[in-house]
């Protein structure tokens, strides 16, 4: 390094907070720091100014009904349609212009521009499909696919139709699509023939197929042809399978109107992980989760229409429903969809297309981050990235150093870095700086959004003071919110607002929001998030829950018990690790090792393989009889382990040390 690179490490390390870049401020699409005072002074109607980025069909003349908390409607009498909002609207202006670029693996000859023309049509289109094969207002449609257009297509398909859709992560296993396809009732899934990993085609109908083996009632399913030829797998179709290019030009033309939705009307369900093993259906709505979407992609992410938009997310996941297609497409911007992985050809892919389509903002995970760190500045410093305005991130914490990194190596110190807490349930960003306002403070999250009100509180749920640790709260409702657990308001209630409201009162200021999550105040009301407080891991930005694991994991024949918590890692953030001990009968073999690992795959995924598993004969127990899960994370960390008397079996501790390869 030359010196003045020296010097500026050696700056940027001492330096704790950095003003939004004034080339960036003047263009902001917000910069009046009055915004904050001006919602506070105007709570709730402030969140006129997110609906009002949307089309009516009919306009909305409350804004929030709160008189039966926690069960908020907003914008309760108005109506649209999210697809004509996504499309209809911006075809006079942008009807030419490009909707998605999609970038494909593995090769660039694979890659597609839709613009708005292109991509209203092909909605029509299937939405028309869709009716003809049966889908009718509020019935449920699964999607189980990876980063190719026609997921888009397909969520603005149904959202035309009023039928909800629920997309679940092409990555999940064949069992979790089964689980969700029962828990919605859904009688309808688009999935694809393949895709391409790491230049691999990968059979991906296969799994689906496995999955609706295990749905427990008849279904209709479209199959996108995604690889060259349709029978590259040789799987047979039977009659209830039908494929996407057909159906879509056999509506050649065809147009559909869009249904008029209530506002309160779901709009999508998406299945996330709690603490129990059961997934919860987070239900979305049309009007409130929209305008949260829009308002926090124009006032967080700075998106103009004439930007080139680059979320480096999975749609499989609430950042892309947000962040990918609702939010930009509502704005009239190009939004970038990427198949492929970060690595693949090789580590320049991100900043390569960065470069080509001259990207303006990139919003992607601390994990990713890491990664690059770990990689080197050389790969991203080959790259003209001059185009890049904002920078921001999303998932977990991130930590001070990355953030430098990310600052220095990919912004060039002059984009903002919008560091956005929140959360599938929330639909939208809360915590996090307006890159045009606020100071950054590389490791703290930032200040609530105007309007929203967050706090830090102890367990009795009073406000803690600056600098010290806590619970995070929403103490307001907002627009973006869940609406409830899918057909579980009881659970609903347990699970987000038990804890820390009066459940009886239907006063709505009796009622505070529990994300689960520990997080410390500063003196300027900076909020840093400490990460989560319950059973849930975060592995890489995605949650897992732990007693999901340790039933896919007590599923596998030979084993009796396990316990699994997460360790610290490099990239991941948090991995798994699997505490397991044997039934009687079976040995602690390398196979049984394998078939763990398998299973947790089966049932999951791939992203929840653990990194470890540690047989054990015995697992640390309180006298009680609760497993001390904090301990065996020391044990995954290599920490300290203090004192460790009040085990019914301290003994054990040694023992499962030298098992994990610790002292
Ligand atoms: C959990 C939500 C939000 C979309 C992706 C994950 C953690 C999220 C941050 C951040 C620290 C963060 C929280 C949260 N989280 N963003 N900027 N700083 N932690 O969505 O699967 O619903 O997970 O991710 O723990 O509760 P999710």
């Amino acid at each position: 390094m030359s010196d003045p690179d020296v010097e500026l490490e050696a700056r940027l390390a001492e330096q704790d907070s950095f003003e939004p870049p004034a080339d960036f401020v003047e263009q902001a699409n917000v910069s009046d720091p009055g915004i904050y005072e001006e919602f506070d002074d105007n709570w709730p109607d402030c969140w006129t100014r997110a609906a009002d980025l949307l089309d009516w069909a009919t306009e909305y003349t409350e804004v929030l009904d709160d008189s039966n908390p926690p069960f908020y409607e907003w914008f309760a009498d108005g109506e649209l349609n999210a697809s004509a909002n996504c499309l209809d609207r911006h075809l006079d202006d942008r009807g030419d212009e490009a909707a998605i670029e999609w970038v494909g693996e593995p090769t660039d000859e694979a890659n597609r521009t839709y613009t708005y023309a292109e991509l209203h049509r092909e909605v029509n289109e299937f939405a028309a499909a869709l009716r003809d094969l049966g889908v009718e207002e509020d019935d449920v449609v699964t999607m189980y696919m990876p980063m190719i257009p026609e997921l888009p297509v397909a969520m603005l398909a149904c959202a035309r139709i009023g039928a909800p859709h629920s997309v679940v992560f092409a990555g999940f296993s064949a069992d979790a699509l089964a689980t969700r396809m029962n828990a919605a009732d859904s009688e309808y899934l688009v999935t694809c023939d393949g895709y391409y990993r790491r230049g691999d085609p990968l059979d991906h109908l296969d799994k689906a197929n496995e999955g609706l083996a295990g749905v427990d009632h008849g279904t209709d399913t479209v199959v996108v042809d995604r690889l060259p030829n349709s029978d590259s797998f040789g799987h047979d179709r039977t009659d209830s399978q039908h494929s996407y290019a057909d159906l879509v030009a056999d509506h050649e033309g065809a147009t559909v109107k869009p249904v008029a939705r209530n506002a309160e009307d779901m709009l999508f369900l998406m299945y996330t992980s709690g603490t129990t093993g059961e997934p919860k259906g987070v239900k979305h709505t049309t009007g409130g989760y929209l305008s949260w979407a829009s308002w926090t992609s124009h006032a967080v992410l700075d998106i103009k229409p004439e930007d080139t938009y680059f979320c480096a997310a999975d749609i499989g996941w609430i950042t892309g429903h947000s962040y990918i297609v609702y939010g930009p497409l509502a704005l009239g911007t190009t939004t970038m969809m990427y198949e492929g992985t970060r690595d693949y050809p090789d580590r320049n892919r991100l900043w390569e297309i960065i470069e080509a389509y001259e990207a303006n903002q990139l919003y992607t995970a601390p994990t990713a981050i890491r990664a690059f760190m770990k990689w080197g500045e050389e790969y991203p410093a080959d790259h003209d990235l001059s185009s890049l305005r904002l920078l921001g991130t999303v998932g977990e914490p991130i930590n001070p150093r990355a953030w430098k990194w990310y600052y220095k190596h990919i912004g060039d110190e002059s984009c903002p870095i919008v560091d956005t807490w929140w959360q599938t349930e929330t639909g939208g960003m809360m915590v996090t700086t307006l890159p045009g306002v606020g100071e950054m403070k590389p490791g703290s999250a930032g200040p609530p959004l105007p309007g929203v009100s967050a706090d830090v509180v102890d367990v009795s749920g009073s406000p803690v003071g600056a600098g010290d640790a806590g619970y995070l709260v929403a103490n307001k409702p907002w627009p973006g919110m869940l609406r409830t657990l899918y057909r579980n308001d009881e659970r609903f209630i347990d699970e987000y607002w038990r804890e820390y409201s009066q459940v009886d009162s239907d006063d709505s200021a009796d009622w505070v929001y529990f994300p689960e999550d520990g997080a410390k105040l500063d003196e300027d009301g900076y909020i840093t998030v400490l990460g989560r407080v319950d059973d849930v891991l975060n592995v890489s930005g995605h949650r897992l829950g732990t007693m999901e694991l340790e039933s896919a994991i007590v599923g596998v024949e030979g084993v009796a018990e396990a316990a699994v918590v997460g360790g610290d890692h490099e990239i991941k953030g948090e991995a798994v690790y699997a505490y397991v001990i044997t039934e009687e009968g079976y040995e602690e073999t390398e196979g049984l090792r394998d078939r763990i690992i398998e299973g947790v795959e089966d049932a999951i995924g791939p992203i929840a393989r653990p990194e470890a598993v540690i047989f054990t004969p015995e697992l640390p127990k309180t006298r009680s009889g609760k497993i001390m899960r904090r301990l065996l994370e020391d044990i995954a960390n290599g920490d300290d382990l203090g004192d460790t008397s009040t085990l019914r079996n301290p003994d054990v501790v040694t023992d499962i040390q030298s098992r994990a390869g610790g002292d």
